[in-house]
């Protein structure tokens, strides 16, 4: 049987926490840090959008630090993640800077995107964490949600980036406070490949050090050769798809293993998703 957990990222905890990390400078963990968002949103707006005024639709956006760069460049944001605290910062930066984003706390496999955009923005490899089926949706529902001659755009992991994520070693270490807990914590990880259905497991073993509970969190990503993603974006009707190294458009510096696609809604026709 498939394996396909997920770390639940709506959860309030994790969530409030989980914002801390993708706030942090240190590391480019659950978001890039800001120097390298502002090349990337550089990159959309110059490249991808061609400087024009956009309506833009922004997937698991976290805490907007892409959308809210985006509508400083003059694009009309709406964004969409089921993390409560990351979309309650998101929105009360856009107050407090008079951006034109909105910011909506839904599940993006069950929400309604709206309609009328000139693209719609799914980065930082999340896509691949959802099961195919809702991987499906997700483009299906994109497509419905763009203007005819509207773009999309994936930022996803490569086949052998994921099937590195299901080979890394087994660690573990302690936190004072950290992701999974605000009192202290040992956290034992193990990574699987299943080769059958090229999906990584990561297991995360959290033993806290005071009442000694344990907690398992499962984090599953799935893995696409080129032509499956190809496959997957033709059947949700895309056209025009093309590939790129990396969200500056460059062969990318950093080895992170992903890169993009860019494709587009040449006609208003609808087809029915399958891999
Ligand atoms: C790796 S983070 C990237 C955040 C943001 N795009 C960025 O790069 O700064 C992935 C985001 O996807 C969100 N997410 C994951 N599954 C989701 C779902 N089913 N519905 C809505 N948001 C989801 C998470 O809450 C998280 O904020």
């Amino acid at each position: 049987m498939k394996e396909h957990g997920k770390i639940p990222w709506d959860d309030p905890q994790i969530s409030r926490r989980m914002l801390r990390e993708h706030l942090s400078q240190r590391y480019d963990a659950a978001s890039r840090r800001t120097k390298l968002i502002k090349k990337h949103v550089d990159w959309i707006h110059h490249f991808v959008l061609a400087d024009q005024p956009s309506k833009i639709l922004d997937l698991g956006c976290g805490p907007g630090l892409y959308s809210s760069r985006l509508a400083e460049f003059g694009h009309e944001c709406e964004g969409i993640d089921f993390s409560p605290a990351s979309i309650e910062y998101a929105s009360t930066k856009a107050i407090q800077k008079k951006l034109a984003c909105v910011y909506r706390h839904e599940d993006i496999r069950t929400a309604n995107y709206g309609v009328d955009f000139d693209l719609v923005m799914f980065v930082f490899s999340e896509f691949n964490t959802f099961e195919p089926e809702d991987a499906c949706l997700i483009l299906a529902k994109s497509f419905q949600a763009l203007k005819p001659g509207g773009k999309i755009l994936l930022e996803v992991p490569s086949f052998d980036a994921v099937e590195q994520l299901g080979n890394q070693p087994s660690v573990w270490y302690s936190e004072k406070n950290g992701l999974f807990s605000d009192e202290p914590y040992l956290c034992l990880t193990e990574s699987f490949w299943n080769e059958e259905d090229a999906i990584a497991i990561e297991r995360y073993y959290v033993i806290e050090e005071t009442n000694k509970d344990i907690n398992l969190y499962i984090n599953c990503t799935q893995a696409y050769e080129e032509s499956q993603f190809i496959s997957l974006m033709k059947s949700a009707g895309f056209r025009d798809i093309d590939f790129y190294p990396s969200l500056t458009g460059s062969q990318n510096q950093q080895l992170d293993g992903m890169f993009v696609i860019i494709a587009s809604k040449s006609t208003a026709e609808e087809r029915r998703c399958s891999i």
